[in-house]
């Protein structure tokens, strides 16, 4: 049972037992109302203590039962805390650890109300594009005041409650327990000194105003509008509080929170954040790795180079509180790479993100080595060299001279075969890739690129490293670009189509971005250096000659303009500065370039160009996605979420891709492959998303 009921002499106790944190399932809520139940027909007991077993009072929700007829199911958290409202007998919450969301509302639907130190206290919904629908909208105002009941509800963040205890005149908690410990017997003693009170008080009762009432309002929506301008939701919870301060009666203001919420459930911004909340979770597990597989431990890192990559990498386990050791092939390398990294904690030291001594302690953990030996007691070591496939068979094979057995061996390489790259060792099992992004320290994304032998224990451990160093880890199989990059070029390319059929640069940036993408294709490129994809394709040319590209991304680099590092790229850039101005010279360049391939330029609508950046990236994931590289839907957006920007309230292109409908996405694709001038293979539709589109269905 995932409610206990308990009688302790004239006090009965109903404990609920939901582990991991006590979500409201329909188990546990029919097992509050069949606890009370009991406790009504025993004279005996006089009072009801309700409080939650192990970690947490309740989390709310139970997630196992999102959006499933069992959440809906009678008894509803609706009718769990009427039951209590109109209980004959003092029912009193006892709070500890975690009170949030339904679980918040279960409390406040309480007579009383007895808190432990240290309780995390939310109302966290709009973080799901949702609000509290459960009368939270109505009964937190009346009980801690209209402002700080708005600032919790519209921003959803956790709030401690012996903060929460020293508002004047706040009427959430009863009392506060002298400990956690000792909150159980505080409760009881509590529950019984209250045992005679009639009537009995309800949070219902309060009144709820707020002084200013419509300006304050007013003010509120502005705020939230500023802040959250493509979510629906916090400006909803500012129209659900009003409602608390200006409704007939309660059950009035109950009936405009149902609505409103009811509204959000059905937002495509909503169902994006809770499609972000699952695929976020679901990330970290796969499928034929049980989530029981023991872990190897990982003491200490090494990582191979101290570049771009190396250094950030570093700071992520140094961050963590594990030692590092980074190898270089010269001092001055070593040198260079430990000067930037002190330069970006020094950054955050000025900025007080971090304190001094924490930088210190930090620094402590990094050594530094010109010799391979010194990496031998290393758990886990990153290479992070030049990407050539002749560097990193030269440093797998003196790895595999040196590593103790049982190390894992990563490589951070964007684009070479990890199968080749473990072949080069006599222990394949222990290579994987781990795909860091770009500055490594910030990017949140991590690709954990699964070799065709890459042992389960060893994913598991990386997996779970990930979370340790508060990354995003998505599992790739093997494949030029893996996910993310793979999926990237087909964007690319059509952007490169759009310039040669009539777009500018800024025509291509100002549409994407408009959908919601911090950056377009150009900005980006120009950012991120425009020489390295002139390399790639250099190759591609050659292994891949039937990949159609825009040839001016080689003519801009044949002209040295590789981005914001040469002041010049596909725009102009002042020396120092990050502000992209349109180049003259590159649209002379652009247009000659059409007239050399007899193009006749045409007007392009910004739609078409979204619909051809981000359907490109669609086909892209769908092909991916049956080809086995990701293993669900949900891990392509997760990459596309945490590392390329794409628009949150979208949810990722492949959760996009059904929102616009895969129909009309396949209908776009096949008009998109009659463009003499478009790529007409690489718009060939994979059969899962054609096989979708046919039964109706989406990816997920
Ligand atoms: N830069 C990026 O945005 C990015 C993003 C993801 C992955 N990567 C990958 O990370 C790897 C490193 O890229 P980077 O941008 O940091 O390169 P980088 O040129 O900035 O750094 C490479 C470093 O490796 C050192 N090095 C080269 N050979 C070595 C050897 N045999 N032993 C020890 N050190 C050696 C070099 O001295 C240099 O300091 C590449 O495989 C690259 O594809 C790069």
């Amino acid at each position: 049972m995932t409610a206990e009921y308990q009688v302790h002499g004239d006090v009965a106790v109903i404990t609920l037992n939901n582990p991991p944190v006590n979500g409201l399932g329909l188990d546990t809520r029919q097992g509050i109302v069949d606890g009370l139940a009991r406790a009504e027909d025993d004279a005996a007991v006089k009072a009801v203590v309700i409080t939650g077993a192990g970690k947490a009072f309740s989390g709310g929700a139970d997630i196992k039962e999102f959006g499933t007829p069992k959440s809906l199911q009678d008894p509803n958290l609706h009718s769990v805390i009427r039951t209590v409202e109109h209980f004959g007998k003092p029912v009193v919450a006892a709070i500890h650890s975690v009170c949030m969301g339904g679980g918040l509302e279960l409390a406040l639907g309480c007579h009383y109300r007895v808190v432990a130190p240290g309780c995390s206290v939310a109302l966290p919904e709009v973080k799901l594009g949702l609000l509290p629908g459960a009368g939270g909208t109505q009964r937190l105002p009346r009980v801690i005041g209209v402002e700080p009941a708005l600032n919790m509800i519209a921003t959803g963040e956790a709030v401690p409650s012996e903060m929460l205890a020293s508002i004047p005149g706040q009427k959430l908690f009863d009392q506060l327990a002298t400990s956690a410990q000792a909150l159980a017997q505080e409760a009881l003693a509590f529950a019984r000194s209250v045992a005679d009170v009639r009537p009995l008080p309800l949070v219902r009762h309060l009144p709820c105003k707020h002084p200013q009432g419509e300006a304050y309002f007013q003010f509120a929506r502005n705020m939230v509008k500023g802040m959250a301008k493509h979510f629906p939701a916090p400006g909803k919870c500012v129209d659900a509080v009003e409602a608390a301060t200006t409704s007939r009666d309660f059950e009035d203001g109950l009936m405009k929170e149902r609505e409103l919420f009811l509204n959000l459930m059905f937002t495509p911004e909503s169902r994006s954040l809770r499609h972000l909340f699952f695929a976020e979770r679901a990330a970290s597990k796969i499928p034929d790795v049980p989530s029981d597989t023991p872990k190897r431990e990982i003491r200490k890192v090494g990582v191979i180079g101290a570049g771009t990559m190396g250094g950030g990498i570093s700071m992520n386990f140094l961050n963590a509180g594990i030692p590092v050791t980074i190898l270089e092939m010269k001092q001055e390398a070593l040198d260079r790479g430990i000067a930037t990294i002190r330069k970006n904690y020094e950054a955050q030291v000025k900025k007080g993100k971090l304190k001094a001594d924490k930088y210190e302690a930090r620094m402590a953990l990094l050594s530094t080595s010109l010799a391979y030996d010194d990496l031998k007691d290393c758990d886990l070591i990153i290479e992070a060299v030049f990407e050539d496939m002749g560097v990193k068979e030269q440093v797998f094979s003196r790895l595999d001279e040196v590593a103790k057995p049982g190390a894992i061996l990563a490589s951070n390489t964007s684009t070479l075969d990890v199968n080749q790259i473990a072949s080069f060792t006599k222990r394949p099992q222990d290579v994987v890739g781990m795909h860091f992004f770009s500055p490594a320290n910030v990017m949140k994304l991590l690709e954990v690129v699964r070799g065709e032998k890459t042992a389960k224990d060893v994913l598991a451990t990386v997996m779970a490293l990930a979370k340790k160093i508060k990354k995003t880890a998505v599992v790739s199989g093997v494949c030029d670009g893996f996910i993310g990059n793979r999926m990237i070029e087909r964007y690319s390319q059509q952007a490169g189509f759009l310039l040669d059929e009539g777009a500018t640069p800024e025509q291509v940036d100002r549409a994407i971005e408009k959908f919601g993408f911090p950056m377009g294709p150009f900005r980006m490129i120009d950012m991120a250096g425009n020489d390295i994809g002139w390399a790639i394709r250099k190759r591609r040319y050659v292994e891949q000659p039937d990949i159609k590209y825009s040839k001016t991304a080689d003519l801009l680099c044949e002209m040295g303009r590789f981005g914001q590092k040469t002041s010049a790229g596909w725009y102009d850039y002042e020396a120092g500065k990050r502000d992209a101005k349109p180049s003259p010279v590159v649209l002379k360049m652009i247009e000659d370039y059409r007239q050399q391939q007899g193009i006749t330029p045409r007007k392009i609508s910004d739609d078409e160009i979204v619909q051809r950046l981000v359907y490109s990236l669609v086909n892209e994931g769908a092909k991916i996605l049956e080809e086995g590289i990701a293993s669900k839907s949900g891990d392509i957006d997760m990459v596309y979420l945490t590392g390329y920007g794409f628009p949150i309230w979208r949810g990722g292109p492949m959760h996009y891709a059904g929102e616009v409908g895969l129909f009309n996405v396949v209908q776009a694709m096949k008009r998109f492959a009659r463009n003499p001038h478009d790529d007409a293979k690489a718009w060939a539709p994979s059969k899962l998303i054609l096989d979708l589109a046919a039964a109706g269905k989406t990816f997920a």
